[in-house]
């Protein structure tokens, strides 16, 4: 081997620095119904080659029936009580990127584990988007109301000051999913590991 190859450049990448730079801790995507957090989630862990985990599907795993059967059958404090306890072992998995259930991150312990073992990120959409996308689908159970858009408005208000404690915010809108991966990784990249990623020459990368 010649001596100048130890002096090549070292190829990295944003997606390997982020990773990197996790060590342990995961992604976890926050934010309302109908924001896209398993849809950008999904390919969010694709592009970081790092396994997606999804709250509400292993909530449902575990209680053996589907979320609307669980607020049915339970109600929605025995949800919270069990999303609550998914989530706090979920977060003992990583790194991987974890979507959450949109009132999740309402929880201070949740939100505080979260902060211990995770980065968060906001997916913030704006009613209209939400309205579009949840109406395709009857499987939310806080929006059987007679007025969803007016429930989904309440739940902003009270939601969005807690949703602005995530690490990061990126605008969840109707643009390709690659865009807002593109976004995410570049605010992942600029707070974990403060600037541009370029190919950096091997003394550079130590
Ligand atoms: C909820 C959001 C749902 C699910 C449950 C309650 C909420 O998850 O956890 O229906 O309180 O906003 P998504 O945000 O994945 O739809």
């Amino acid at each position: 081997m010649s001596e100048t190859t130890s002096q090549s450049a070292v190829a990295t990448s944003p997606e390997a620095e982020i990773v990197a730079a996790l060590g342990q801790r995961l992604i976890v995507l926050v934010g309302m119904m109908g924001a896209g957090k398993s849809t950008i989630g999904r390919r969010l862990a694709a592009r970081l080659r790092l396994p997606f985990m999804d709250a509400d599907s292993e909530i449902e795993a575990a209680a053996g029936m589907t979320i609307p059967e669980i607020f049915e059958l339970h109600g929605e404090p025995h949800f919270r009580d069990g999303e609550a306890r998914v989530i706090a072992r979920l977060l003992d998995s990583g790194p991987a990127v974890l979507a959450t259930g949109g009132g999740s991150f309402m929880r201070d312990e949740t939100r505080r584990r979260i902060g211990d073992k995770a980065v968060s990120l906001w997916l913030k959409a704006d009613s209209d988007i939400i309205m579009r996308r949840v109406k395709r689908r009857a499987d939310r159970p806080l929006l059987q109301t007679e007025d969803p858009a007016a429930t989904i408005n309440r739940l902003l208000a009270e939601r969005e000051p807690v949703y602005g404690n995530a690490d990061l915010t990126i605008a969840s809108r109707d643009v390709p999913h690659d865009k807002i991966v593109d976004e995410s990784i570049a605010a992942l990249h600029a707070l974990l590991c403060g600037g541009e990623a370029q190919d950096k020459p091997a003394s550079a990368a130590q």
